[in-house]
């Protein structure tokens, strides 16, 4: 197993370059089984999510290459409209194949998610949505077997509450192959849906709305192969600007490149303005100049365009660094804070109530060993390493190759002191 170690207390500076989106990458892989042919996706990220949903595809027939900075996915032959348990309980967005078989194949059996390190995270809009639209679907020993009836989804209407990106993403792949009309309702407007949108509406589909709250689908016979690229990880571009405010020289600028700002909302952008972080943006690249004092500006997640729930882990780290008490609330998800007890280990002053979390900031982190749980809150780890005294051992950060591509090359070249190293679990703790 992989941990990474590193000696905090050196200072970030540089450029960071973002890599491209998980989150965008992941619909447009499930989009690319929808016609029968050659889809080429241009800068899909080297990350073990891409790996897992690659096999996923594979497994129905259709056949996924790594070409340069990109996947060629034939779908020629989409022969078996299955996603099983072992590959979707590694990833939840595996259930996108739900609305992508039953677009192809008419027919589809996916096995439900199952658990996630932070929840619940149901699944039910994507199953009454489908239904709402024509699907007929049962659960069967774990799995949903769905199948629409001769010709096609017949169509419908249907209004998510709340708005669900995934959700939006299944309806969508099922219903612009079809022969009726559909309308979603309080779709998610979140920039990785808008790029899908694109993607199918390049590939043939009828969609009107993209981007708004009310999407109108017009079922077509058939969508066409095409090349397509995908956008920059906003997730990642957040990341790293909390990285530069948090680890950066005072008035020493970080560069950001191969950045879309406009991805991360105005929320983030205003808070992260707030702390005292000054930011330019010209094109695609984002200059970071940190403050000498970070101010502790409390936040709220929202779904898009509000603060992301992607980014509340590492704001708790830019708040440890800020001086005074701030709060992280997130209405998005009421207990997505596993790496709160993990940065105990290393001196964080907190207290977590509900879905709140109130820090403390202005005392040093401590280096210690510790463990990710999921995804952001591995990187939330990786962050507070960076800032403490002494050293860090992150653990498990298969979670954080799920999402983060070569992030500590990226830090180190920024001079971060950063390695990555094997360990055994149940091997004596490391020396210093
Ligand atoms: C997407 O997950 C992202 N994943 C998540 O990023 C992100 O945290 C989340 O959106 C919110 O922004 C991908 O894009 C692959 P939702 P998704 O359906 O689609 C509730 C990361 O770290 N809901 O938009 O699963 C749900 O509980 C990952 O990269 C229902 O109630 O999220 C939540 O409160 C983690 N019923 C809200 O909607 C449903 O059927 C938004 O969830 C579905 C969702």
């Amino acid at each position: 197993m992989d941990k990474l170690v590193i000696h905090g207390g050196h200072k970030l500076q540089g450029t960071l370059r973002v890599s491209a989106s998980k989150n965008a990458a992941l619909p447009l892989m499930a989009a690319a089984i929808l016609p029968r042919g050659v889809t080429f996706i241009d800068q899909i990220p080297h990350l073990r999510d891409i790996v897992t949903f690659s096999h996923v595809l594979r497994i129905t027939g259709a056949s996924v290459n790594r070409q340069r900075q990109g996947l060629e996915i034939d779908a020629t032959r989409v022969v078996f409209p299955e996603a099983p348990y072992e590959l979707v309980k590694k990833m939840r967005a595996s259930f996108y194949m739900l609305g992508a078989l039953l677009g192809r194949c008419g027919k589809a059996k996916v096995s439900l998610p199952g658990g996630c390190a932070w929840g619940p995270r149901p699944v039910n809009l994507h199953i009454e949505g489908l239904k709402a639209l024509g699907a007929d679907i049962d659960l069967e020993q774990g799995y949903v077997v769905a199948r629409v009836p001769r010709g096609g989804l017949s169509g419908g209407s249907y209004r998510f509450e709340p708005s669900s990106v995934g959700a939006t993403v299944n309806l969508l792949l099922a219903a612009c192959l079809g022969r009726g009309g559909s309308r979603i309702e309080n779709a998610a407007i979140e920039p990785d849906v808008i790029v899908f949108c694109d993607m199918l509406t390049a590939m043939g589909a009828k969609l009107d709305g993209i981007g708004t709250r009310t999407i109108e689908v017009e079922g077509v016979d058939q969508l066409h192969p095409i090349k397509f690229s995908n956008c920059p990880d906003r997730i990642e571009l957040g990341t790293f600007m909390i990285a530069a405010a948090i680890a950066g020289i005072p008035g020493d600028p970080v560069l950001i490149t191969n950045a879309q700002p406009d991805h991360l909302g105005q929320e983030f952008l205003d808070a992260f303005q707030r702390t005292g972080c000054f930011y330019k943006i010209d094109k695609d690249t984002i200059t970071i100049t940190p403050p000498d004092v970070l101010k502790p500006i409390s936040i709220t997640t929202a779904i898009y365009p509000g603060f992301p729930t992607d980014l509340q882990a590492q704001w708790t780290i830019l708040l440890s660094c800020a001086n005074g008490t701030a709060s992280v609330t997130d209405q998005v998800y009421g207990d997505r804070f596993n790496h709160i007890p993990e940065l105990y280990r290393m001196g964080l002053r907190a207290e977590v109530n509900g879905n709140t979390v109130t820090v403390h900031g202005g005392h040093h982190l401590t280096g210690a060993q510790v463990m990710s749980t999921d995804l952001r809150a591995s990187v939330s780890l990786v962050m507070a390493g960076v800032v403490a005294d002494g050293t860090t051992h992150v653990g498990r950060i298969y979670h954080l190759d799920r999402g983060y591509e070569q992030l500590e090359s990226k830090f180190s070249q920024c001079g971060i002191n950063i390695h990555r190293e094997q360990y055994n679990e149940f091997e004596n703790p490391p020396q210093g």
